[in-house]
């Protein structure tokens, strides 16, 4: 281990994340009552100019109004390149600032940025005498924001977690692609051809490397990578599978952005019966290894070591923190 500690982010489940635009208010109850981990109430991209301010009246509403039980509770402000963000803020953390755990940052590019946020929101924590503070989320959707993803990471103790925003991502990377999330055909390795003469077309994930790129950021800096959107929201098995690859990479949610969804988020960032239960028996093997005088053993006919220990802790942690232990 290096000498430099990193130091945790708040532990919260974040499996399944509930976006919901501020100006569906028929829909705030519903998310209330769902299974989601957390929800963001959308002022930015899923709320028109001319609704700006409207939506924002609805989220104060709301967040004071409405029983949210023990939902995280998130806003989405506006992005710092535009006149609504400093009124988001200000009006939100003023008027419900007591029961918003997180304000979620979109395309946020630079560490000044969250400085910038980070300074807004401590004047008004102050002058308004509130006990607890504002967490932050981080969507880093650009090319910007990927570029410095290390340092927006490590920019504010009130950061919590960094979110792949996919969608302005490929945007802002000009990206040839009109899919939210989803397998593009055009991103496939075409095989020489086999003995047959036939070549075979494998598909690959054209947003490995972001990904992985911003969960190293996101670790390094002790917050929670949370996988973004997946557009088509009829495709069950496709969400599936992109909420397994963010899951294997590290990832410890993903975005819901139809509530039938949330289900499929806390399916796949739960870790399973049969992985908790190997984990424990790892645990177990370990120990008794330990104790005699072994650092290395065999389980089920493959090697395991100290690492083994810390794999398998990760893995039984998540599963007590979803048990509510
Ligand atoms: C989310 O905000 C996205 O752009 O994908
Ligand atoms: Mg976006």
């Amino acid at each position: 281990m290096s000498f430099h500690t990193v130091e945790q982010a708040p532990a919260r489940l974040n499996r399944s994340e509930l976006a919901v635009p501020g100006t569906s208010v028929q829909m705030f109850e519903k998310a209330a009552k769902s299974e989601a981990d957390v929800i963001f109430l959308d002022l930015e991209d899923a709320v028109a100019p001319d609704d700006k301010a409207q939506a924002r009246k609805n989220i104060i509403k709301a967040l004071n109004e409405i029983d949210w039980g023990k939902k995280t509770m998130s806003v989405r402000i506006n992005g710092l390149d535009t006149h609504y963000m400093y009124r988001d803020v200000v009006d939100v953390v003023e008027q419900a600032g007591e029961r918003l755990d997180l304000i979620m940052i979109p395309k946020v590019g630079t560490a000044a940025d969250v400085y910038a946020v980070d300074m807004m929101v401590t004047q008004i924590e102050d002058a308004k005498g509130y006990k607890k503070r504002i967490g932050f989320e981080h969507i880093i959707e650009t090319a910007l924001g990927m570029q410095n993803v290390s340092d927006i990471a490590a920019a504010s103790k009130r950061n919590e977690s960094l979110h792949f925003g996919v969608a302005d991502y490929a945007a802002s990377t000009r990206a040839r692609t009109t899919i939210i999330g989803g397998v593009n055909p055009d991103y496939a390795v075409l095989t020489d051809p086999l003995e047959d003469g036939s070549r075979a077309v494998h598909w690959g994930d054209m947003w490995h490397y972001a990904l992985a790129r911003m969960v190293v950021a996101a670790r390094a800096n002790g917050l929670r990578p949370v996988d973004g959107p997946f557009g088509d929201f009829q495709d069950a098995d496709g969400y599936r599978a992109a909420a397994r690859r963010a899951a294997v990479l590290g990832c410890e949610g993903k975005w819901a952005i139809h509530p039938s969804q949330i289900a499929l988020a806390n399916e796949v960032m739960s870790p399973s019966e049969k992985e908790v239960t190997r984990a424990k028996r790892i645990l177990e093997a370990m120990a008794e290894a330990a104790a005699q005088g072994k650092g290395a053993v065999s389980l089920d006919g493959r090697l395991i070591d100290y690492a083994s220990i810390r794999q398998a802790e990760v893995l039984v942690e998540k599963a007590r923190q979803i048990a509510g232990e």
